[in-house]
């Protein structure tokens, strides 16, 4: 026995997308060393470490020869822990200590403990899909990976050991049955609108931004209810629907985020990051790399509270998936790409201090201050809210009186409205077509100004079940998009 060669199947993942890895090891006889070749970064490498930690833990042998580890194709980087155990598996196999046939029908990931424990990865959802889809019908993955990796279809083999997978592989014990849990698991409660009192304006703003996909922007005095309302918006929106569940939950696994008792996730995201973020924290970036907020905000709602504290070039990097529904890497050799279909809301005082727009209070910012921070605002930025809306300071009486509407009837109204949507367009009136002419004029509206007008204005007509779009609807609209509400001095 000169020179064997075992191979596992796995995949590497680029973005959201994967490629198929080839994780051979060949044995040679020579001096006995360990080598990992293949464009593998630094936590892979370490995998040298763990895999033969493992294996003794595991009280298997480790082969005294010349051990090379090749991840093909090299071309691509491969990072991460994931590759530990094909790397350990495929080792074992060329050192005849499990059958190399056994693993030609199963992909394999997962990252190893120092004692040959299992450790879950991020991801799995989107390797257990490409493993089935290269034709593998089981995967070894951790125990707690398993439910994650039967949302792709495939069947899991549940590892917690690496002594079980050798054992698994060897014939000598079946895999621990697949139980699918029962049913969806309970949602947690989400916020209620009742609890918003008063602010009728603001509350019609998210009933039309929730039935159209529009973004908004609340603008008032502090303690008005602005992340209140934001906060909220989850709750009126239709529930995912299972494809864009599925889609969600990748996003999540990507990120590591997926909890182990909800492996799918079933209800709209609301992220709600903080204005200290980086531009790689909203957009993703990093090793991996990973999603951003955008991202997990993908298919829900992402809310920025304090909009106008956030960095100019972190608030600047969200027009390109505002515009595009992704947002796309830059890598070494290529790009990964993240869906980032999102509704934004933002909220903001209307001045530093946050007293404009209140009239019993007076404002006492400088104009420098003042005109700053109107400047870190982009027009280009604000043009992409379809809607905003100055929130007052609610009245005493307003805030004594009892609850509003709760979320329920709210959310069947967009639902009844969303579907008048996607059925068809709506025609347009005469008048209404005519004062959009005059609007494009006098506001003056850009190009993109007009569009999501209309749209804005074709949503309200859906939400008042009207098949045509009226000139009231329109008006409505249009009273929705000056940015006047922020306050010219
Ligand atoms: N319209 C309202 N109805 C009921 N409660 C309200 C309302 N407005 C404010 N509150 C109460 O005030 C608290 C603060 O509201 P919220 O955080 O939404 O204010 P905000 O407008 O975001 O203020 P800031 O500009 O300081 O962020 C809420 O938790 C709620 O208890
Ligand atoms: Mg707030």
């Amino acid at each position: 026995m000169e020179r064997v060669l075992a191979r596992t199947i796995t995949h590497a993942l680029v973005g959201l997308e994967t490629r198929r890895v080839e994780v051979e090891a060949h044995l040679e006889n020579g001096l006995p060393g360990f080598a990992i070749v293949g464009l593998a970064d630094r936590a892979c490498q370490e995998a040298k470490h763990r895999v033969r930690s493992g294996i003794a833990s595991a009280e298997l042998e480790w082969p005294l020869r010349r051990i090379t580890v090749n991840l093909a194709p090299a071309a691509l980087r491969k990072e991460g822990s994931a590759f530990d155990l094909p790397i350990a598996l495929s080792i074992l196999a060329a050192s005849g200590q499990i059958p190399r046939d056994s693993l030609a029908k199963h992909a394999a990931v997962g990252e190893l403990a120092l004692d040959g424990r299992l450790r879950p990865v991020g991801g799995v959802l989107a390797l257990a899909e490409a493993a089935l889809e290269a034709g593998l019908p089981r995967i070894l993955c951790a125990a707690r990976s398993s439910p994650e990796a039967a949302l792709a279809g495939i069947e899991p083999v549940p590892v917690r050991h690496l002594a079980d997978a050798v054992a698994y592989l060897r014939g000598e014990h079946d895999p621990e049955p697949w139980v699918p849990a029962n049913g969806r698991p309970v949602e947690p409660p989400m916020l209620d609108l009742a609890d918003l009192r008063g602010q009728e304006r603001a509350r019609r703003a998210l009933e039309i931004v929730a039935a159209g996909g529009h973004n908004l922007l609340l603008a008032g005095p502090p303690g008005t209810g602005k992340t209140m309302l934001a906060r909220r918006l989850p709750s009126i929106l239709p529930p995912l629907s299972p494809p864009e569940a599925i889609e969600v939950t990748r996003i999540y696994s990507v990120a590591g985020m997926l909890a182990a008792d909800r492996p799918l996730v079933t209800t709209r995201p609301l992220r709600s990051p903080h204005y200290s973020a980086s531009v790689a924290a909203l957009v993703g970036g990093g090793p991996g790399p990973k999603p951003g907020e955008v991202s997990l905000a993908h298919r829900g709602v992402l809310v920025l509270d304090e909009f106008a504290e956030f960095q100019r070039p972190a608030l600047e990097a969200l027009r390109q998936p505002l515009e595009d529904g992704f947002v796309s890497i830059a890598r070494v050799g290529g790009r990964a790409v993240f869906p980032a279909r999102f509704q934004l809301v933002a909220a903001m005082n209307l001045c530093p201090c946050g007293a404009r727009g209140d009239p019993a209070v007076d404002c006492k910012c400088s104009p420098q201050r003042l005109s700053a921070f109107r400047d870190k605002l982009s027009r280009a930025l604000l043009d992409r809210f379809d809607l905003v809306v100055a929130m007052p300071r609610p009245r005493a009486a307003e805030l004594a009186a009892p609850p509003g509407e709760a979320s329920d009837p709210v959310r069947h109204r967009v639902a009844t409205a969303r579907k008048r949507l996607d059925v068809a367009r709506a025609a347009w009136t005469k008048e209404a077509t005519t004062l959009l002419d005059r609007a494009v004029e006098r506001l003056p509206l850009s190009g993109r100004g007009r569009a999501r007008a209309r749209c804005v204005a074709e949503t309200i007509a859906a939400l008042a079940s009207e098949n045509a779009v009226a000139a009231e609807h329109l008006a409505e609209a249009l009273a929705y998009r000056s940015p006047t509400e922020l306050g010219a001095p």
